[in-house]
């Protein structure tokens, strides 16, 4: 009898697409780590985690929160799937759902550094077509650092009404701002286009391994109610992982009692690390950093690579960059812009300095005419 090979039908497409996320190509970089080797600790300015420095560490109101939760006994059950009551605001529908959409096409549109990283709304019109449902915005920026103004969220979201689709608004970064511009929540201009806000604690509290976030749903006329977004969202939440309860039961104090004092200490050490990254890169050969970041904890550097004689783009910049001085940084290819590098500057300003260093030293052993 001849053995029939079993031929399992893997699902190569989806496969390929989660290679590419982003924690799977920081994994590859940090593959290319070695400290025994470099005899330097290993930095890490590839992904926004700050909570690994004690000047970022988050409040005690935080963790007494959490304490306090878990203390309680009231925490132990088996959470309903759009989050315990306590965690959601009475009148202000609250929903976590972190869903996948494997049917679902994702199409980038460009941002303008030479306009502060705005959105190229025409751009927009031009990618949109019958089967767009949402434009999706960071803001404060990732990976830009950039902070958009009242008057261009007012255009995205009279550019949404145009084309008849929602605005979905990351803003994970929320109130994390340091420059001239307030943060304002796209929320406002619900009433133009009806808007989708994600937030989370892992940014502004600092506590990115809690994996707690929420959405909101800013829709003063209806639309998501009356074509039946809030109750797919709704429906995403039966097949979602929920966070654990003792977090859920934690967050009423978390939001209610967490100092202000607080928040403007983080920006006050972020806007500073912001400065001193901004400055110190212009001593670098080859690196350039069109805007001093605003707000998030990120930058995008531009690599100048006809100077260097041996690293061919992004991507071998940082593996090589990992390889030789045990430092990652994230590709911009990961984020869509080819031949940048984006840098998280949320460490603190012992590790920064370390920092720029070593990349000075990088670039200068590799450009051509050093
Ligand atoms: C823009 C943006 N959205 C969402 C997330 C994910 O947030 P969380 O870690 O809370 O899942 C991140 C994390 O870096 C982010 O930068």
């Amino acid at each position: 009898m001849v053995k029939e090979e079993w031929r399992f039908k893997a699902n190569n497409e989806v496969h390929a697409a989660a290679s590419l996320t982003m924690r799977n190509i920081l994994e590859l970089i940090m593959g290319n780590i070695d400290v025994t080797q470099t005899g330097k600790p290993m930095i890490h300015l590839g992904h926004g985690d700050p909570s690994v420095y004690p000047c970022f560490r988050t409040s005690p109101v935080v963790e007494d929160a959490l304490v306090e939760a878990i203390r309680s006994a009231n925490f132990n059950c088996y959470a309903t799937g759009a989050g315990i009551d306590p965690a959601r605001r009475p009148n202000y529908p609250t929903y976590e759902a972190r869903a996948r959409f494997s049917s679902l096409e994702v199409r980038h549109f460009d941002l303008l550094p030479e306009k502060g990283w705005e959105v190229d709304l025409d751009g927009v019109k031009r990618l949109a077509d019958d089967k767009t449902v949402a434009i999706v915005l960071i803001n404060p920026g990732n990976p830009s650092g950039s902070v958009f103004t009242y008057e261009h969220m007012q255009k995205i979201a009279e550019t949404a009404r145009e084309l008849g689709i929602l605005v979905i608004a990351d803003e994970v970064y929320a109130h994390q701002v340091f420059g001239e511009k307030p943060f304002i929540p796209m929320g406002v201009f619900g009433a133009i286009a009806p808007v989708v806000t994600i937030g989370t604690l892992s940014k502004r509290w600092i506590v990115p391994g809690w994996r707690f976030g929420w959405i909101a749903v800013t829709d003063p006329v209806g639309v998501l109610h009356k074509t039946g977004i809030v109750s797919s969202l709704k429906s995403c939440l039966v097949i979602s992982a929920e966070p654990p309860t003792v977090i859920q039961g934690a967050i009423p104090r978390i939001l209610k009692s967490t100092p202000e004092s607080f928040f403007v200490n983080i920006n006050k050490l972020l806007k500073e690390a912001a400065d001193m990254f901004y400055e110190r890169l212009k001593e670098i050969p080859l690196l350039a950093c069109p805007h001093k970041p605003e707000g998030s904890m990120f930058v995008l550097v531009k690599l100048n690579l006809s100077g260097f004689y041996d690293v061919v783009d992004d991507t071998d910049f940082c593996m090589k960059l990992a390889k030789e001085e045990s430092m990652i940084l994230l590709p911009g290819d990961a984020v869509g812009l080819k031949n940048w590098l984006r840098v998280s500057f949320a460490a603190e300003p012992k590790v920064l300095e370390d920092a720029i260093g070593r990349l000075k030293a990088f670039c200068l052993r590799h450009a051509k005419h050093y």
